[in-house]
């Protein structure tokens, strides 16, 4: 069946902190896109590769040239375009890129560089087996509240005060890649491109804008690897995770 993964990497990587677009932090002696782009290819579920990385960037297209000689003729399609100024805005980018006739998209974080061929497997089972959107999922560990800025007399005490407990066994912290039927994610993309300033920063991944839609989003096992590397304690993890029994 006709699949492709969009792979955003057009990001700017402030919370790594490198002075330079995330994708071309070295991560094991290679980029981070280079391990993502080739968790992608050896997981082999896709006919097309569509990359978004920073418009206008030369450096990280020559590089996903240079993997597209490297896999091949018998590769998959590897297209490359403009990502926006959001994540939202970049994958709809490489949506506008993806082949006619595909039926399912993954779409997935270059900053998840590692994560493994199985989480990529899982989702694509469950597209075939009939959901129309996938997501990965794991537990989440530490408890997790909700807080307001604190005001009136409780102000002078600390800066926020709790507003609840969300119940941790039904908690799950989502990974990519994310799996779609095609035709749902573009039309809850078509959606989202007209969200104000505000609605569109609250926009963290593809799967909120399907539930909009009144979708029903499937989880399937994500995995410790798929970690999106985002700060500097994230990179020396994926280092460790490189060259220890995990990697
Ligand atoms: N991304 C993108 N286009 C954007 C913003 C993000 O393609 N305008 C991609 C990133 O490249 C990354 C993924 O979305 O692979 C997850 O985003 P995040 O971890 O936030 O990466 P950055 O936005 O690069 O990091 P930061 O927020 O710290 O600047
Ligand atoms: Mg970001």
């Amino acid at each position: 069946e006709a699949t492709a993964v969009v792979v955003v990497a057009a990001g700017s990587g402030e919370r790594l902190g490198y002075g330079m677009p995330k994708a071309k932090v070295p991560l094991g002696g290679e980029t981070i896109l280079t391990h993502a782009l080739r968790g992608v290819a050896a997981a082999d579920v896709a006919r097309q590769i569509c990359v978004a990385v920073p418009a206008g960037d030369l450096e990280l297209r020559e590089l996903c040239e240079e993997f597209r000689q490297e896999l091949g003729v018998d590769g998959p399609l590897i297209t490359v375009v403009d990502g926006g100024s959001t994540r939202a805005a970049s994958v709809r980018a490489a949506l506008g890129a993806v082949l006619e006739g595909t039926r399912a998209v993954l779409v997935h974080d270059a900053a998840r560089a590692l994560t493994p061929e199985r989480v990529f497997h899982r989702v694509a089972v469950a597209l075939s087996s009939g959901a129309k959107a996938v997501i990965p999922a794991i537990p989440v560990v530490d408890t997790v509240k909700m807080v307001a800025e604190t005001d009136g007399d409780d102000a002078g005490i600390a800066p926020e005060i709790v507003t609840g407990t969300a119940p941790r066994e039904q908690l799950r912290a989502v990974q990519t890649p994310q799996g779609f039927d095609f035709e749902t994610l573009l039309r809850a993309h078509a959606a989202a491109a007209t969200f104000d300033d505000e609605q569109a920063a609250a926009v963290t991944d593809d799967a909120m804008l399907v539930e909009l839609l009144g979708v029903p989003v499937h989880a399937v096992r994500g995995a410790s690897q798929s970690l999106k590397i985002t700060t500097p304690l994230d990179l020396i993890i994926a280092e460790g995770l490189l060259e220890g029994p995990l990697g």
